[in-house]
């Protein structure tokens, strides 16, 4: 419960990053708002079978009664006062572009990377806002330095567009990946500690981490693996898809080097929308790819 807890107030917290336009979408998100604080005070079996709260947060989302969809990781629903936020600010873009774009909703950029970096427990100098996960970790495989020869570790049960950019980058360049394959579920973290240690040579430049493994739910123990990589001077590269709002922590407590998420899972937010984290004194080795 206390995941379903973090993302009902994570969602509130994507959503009070928008201004809200209408009366009836602020209505809307008051009312959740009541129904997570009763949420709050309630044990977890209490509110699991809380049908009629739970109906309330229902009617903030416009899913159809027709299809069961289980899928909601690829991309979540939106709340209806996030749908309306996007089209509002659509629509007033398109009245004068280049006014209401940068002159104005510009203004909301920064404010907003603020507080997803108070979400994040990370400076906000730290975070960029783009459009998935997918182009968080394709701009870091692409962009970490390495020579021909370096190596990097990777789990075969990891997502399958990072196990593409790593294998373009292997066939182009000449890095090598160590692969290790998790027999899940797991529940100890030092074996999954081990498989990343015996994957491991002198030639160890990256871990990649996936923190929460999309095929079966598995977390494995990222703040450990970047412990223990650190000591190794090893970076880490953390694919957070899953894991960011989701489940009960900070990227802060992960210290690790470079994470990615997409904030259009389990935060609810616009799709197309992501977040890319870079440790600060990283950023320098970093140029950007227009001036
Ligand atoms: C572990 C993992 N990484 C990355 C992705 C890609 O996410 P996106 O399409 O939002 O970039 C997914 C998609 O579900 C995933 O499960």
């Amino acid at each position: 419960m206390t995941s379903r807890r973090s993302f009902f107030q994570k969602s509130l917290g994507a959503v009070g990053a928008l201004s809200l336009s209408s009366l009836a979408s602020q209505a809307l998100a008051e009312d959740i708002s009541d129904a997570l604080v009763s949420l709050n005070k309630l044990a977890p079996l209490a509110a699991a079978n809380d049908e009629d709260l739970w109906a309330r947060m229902a009617q903030a989302y416009t899913v159809t009664p027709n299809i069961l969809n289980l899928n909601n990781g690829g991309v979540s629903p939106q709340p209806k006062v996030v749908q309306d936020a996007v089209d509002l600010y659509y629509h007033l873009s398109n009245e004068a572009p280049t006014y209401y774009m940068w002159q104005i909703l510009d203004k909301g950029r920064e404010p907003l990377r603020r507080k997803l970096a108070d979400l994040a427990g990370v400076s906000n100098e730290e975070l960029a806002i783009n459009r998935n996960t997918t182009e968080a970790l394709g701009t870091f495989t692409w962009g970490i330095d390495l020579k021909r020869g370096d190596e990097i570790v990777m789990t075969k049960q990891d997502y399958p567009n990072m196990i593409h950019a790593w294998k373009q980058r292997e066939q182009r360049e000449g890095v090598k990946i160590n692969w290790i394959n998790l027999t899940l579920p797991v529940e100890n973290d030092d074996v999954v500690l081990k498989a990343y240690i015996d994957g491991t040579t002198a030639k160890t430049k990256i871990w990649h981490i996936t923190h929460l493994i999309t095929w079966t739910g598995q977390i494995l123990p990222a703040a450990k693996l970047c412990a223990e990589a650190r000591k190794r001077g090893i970076t880490t590269l953390v694919d957070a898809a899953h894991s960011f709002a989701h489940i009960d922590y900070k990227i802060s407590d992960l210290n690790c080097d470079y994470f990615g998420t997409s904030l259009h899972k389990w935060l609810c937010a616009p799709f197309g929308t992501g977040l890319m984290y870079v440790r600060k004194p990283l950023i320098e080795k970093h140029g950007p790819f227009s001036q």
